[in-house]
């Protein structure tokens, strides 16, 4: 294939990653998040290539492509490979539509941070397709079969969350997403004078991915076992406190700990929500922390380096809440900071965290931006 730089494209989609603000590993027990899409993109450059079932796929940040037949599309061993191909293997079980296409992609997501790279790129592709061959698929749909190619192509038993910001996030507000009805509500961000502040640790232990469909198997048990009394309960959703200290005995230890988590990260997603309207920050910072204690010590996806930057964020009145995001074992820290401290808060962050762990890191203030788009300026 021709080099990047002569590459036209017919069409150029942009497609974000995103932040989470509260509301972690809720989203596969069918609770609340509360995420938005952020300005770290990955830009598609599509075109349709005249032939059959010919696709070439060309990442201009690893200077590597593939090429792939639509018509023996299989799991690939090279893992990135897996989330174009799942995504096609998707969009096959909806529509025969496809048909050859290049496509060139670039990002400015930090890989393996815990900012959703995986959906964006899946996301990115699916809406792209969807233009370029006007296939008729809904966001939703979009959203919806990103995930199944995650489910079913990287092997990771994600929840909808980071598909559903990346798609469907508008600009200057977050998205509280209620994972049971798939409804949402745009609430406004106003956060001034604070402001969002990522800390990636550039760790992503090994143990993420297993110990993450652990996490959700354990959950599911645990639904299992509450339903052998209560036939209602479907999800933790359906799950309270006072429901769930009934099989404090029968459940064992880790499983209660794990439901009890969730249960309580429930409410305080919907806690949040109330502080943010009434603009009551230091709660929803408060808030935050609750949530860290949480993953750490009860849903145990957390890590040293996670947890030393929470730590280390306490040291400080000028940063108001800070916990892991996403899927944990590495990835970032997400923190609410006074504008005024982030570059002197940076400085000391990062110097300490090298002393103690001999790791670079890297800071990012995220902006709230809007959802996958096609971009106008080609
Ligand atoms: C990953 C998953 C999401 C969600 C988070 C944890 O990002 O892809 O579905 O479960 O972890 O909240």
């Amino acid at each position: 294939m021709e080099s990047f730089r002569n590459f036209i494209p017919q069409i150029t989609v942009q497609s974000p990653g995103r932040i989470n603000f509260i509301g972690e590993h809720t989203d596969y027990n069918m609770g609340f998040v509360l995420p938005t899409a952020i300005d770290r993109k990955i830009i598609f450059k599509l075109r349709k290539n005249n032939s059959k079932k010919n696709c070439y796929v060309y990442s201009a940040n690893y200077d590597t492509g593939f090429s792939f037949d639509l018509s023996e599309i299989s799991i690939s061993v090279k893992e990135w490979e897996n989330y174009i191909l799942g995504v096609i293997h998707e969009i096959q079980q909806l529509t025969d539509k496809l048909r050859g296409f290049d496509c060139v992609l670039s990002s400015d997501i930090p890989v393996g941070s815990g900012i959703s790279s995986s959906a964006a790129l899946e996301c990115g592709l699916a809406f792209g397709l969807n233009e370029l061959f006007e296939l008729g698929l809904s966001n939703l749909t979009i959203v919806e079969l990103s995930q199944r190619a995650e489910h079913n192509y990287v092997g990771t038993k994600c929840g909808i969350m980071d598909q559903y910001a990346s798609v469907l996030s508008k600009k200057d507000h977050v998205i509280l997403l209620d994972c049971k009805s798939v409804k949402h509500e745009f609430i406004p961000l106003k956060i001034e004078p604070y402001k969002v502040l990522l800390l990636n640790t550039n760790v992503s232990h090994s143990l993420a991915s297993s110990e993450y469909n652990k996490r959700r198997e354990e959950c599911e048990k645990g639904v299992r076992i509450i339903q052998q009394v209560y036939h209602q309960v479907k999800s933790l959703r359906d799950v309270d406190e006072k429901m769930l200290a009934e099989f404090r005995g029968t459940l064992g230890e880790t499983i209660y700990r794990r439901c009890n988590y969730i249960v309580e990260e429930k409410s305080r997603v919907l806690q949040a929500v109330e502080a943010l309207k009434e603009k009551r920050l230091k709660d929803f910072g408060t808030l935050m922390y609750a949530t860290h204690e949480g993953l750490t010590k009860e849903y145990e996806v957390s890590c040293p380096e996670l947890d030393f930057l929470v730590e280390f964020s306490k040291k400080y009145k000028t940063i108001i809440g800070s916990r892991m995001m996403g899927g944990g074992f590495g990835g970032c820290t997400i923190n609410l900071i006074h504008e005024s401290a982030v570059e002197e808060f940076i400085e000391k962050a990062s110097t300490a965290y090298f002393k103690k762990f001999s790791i670079k890191l890297d800071a990012l203030e995220a902006n709230p931006s809007g959802g996958t788009s096609i971009l106008n300026d080609q």
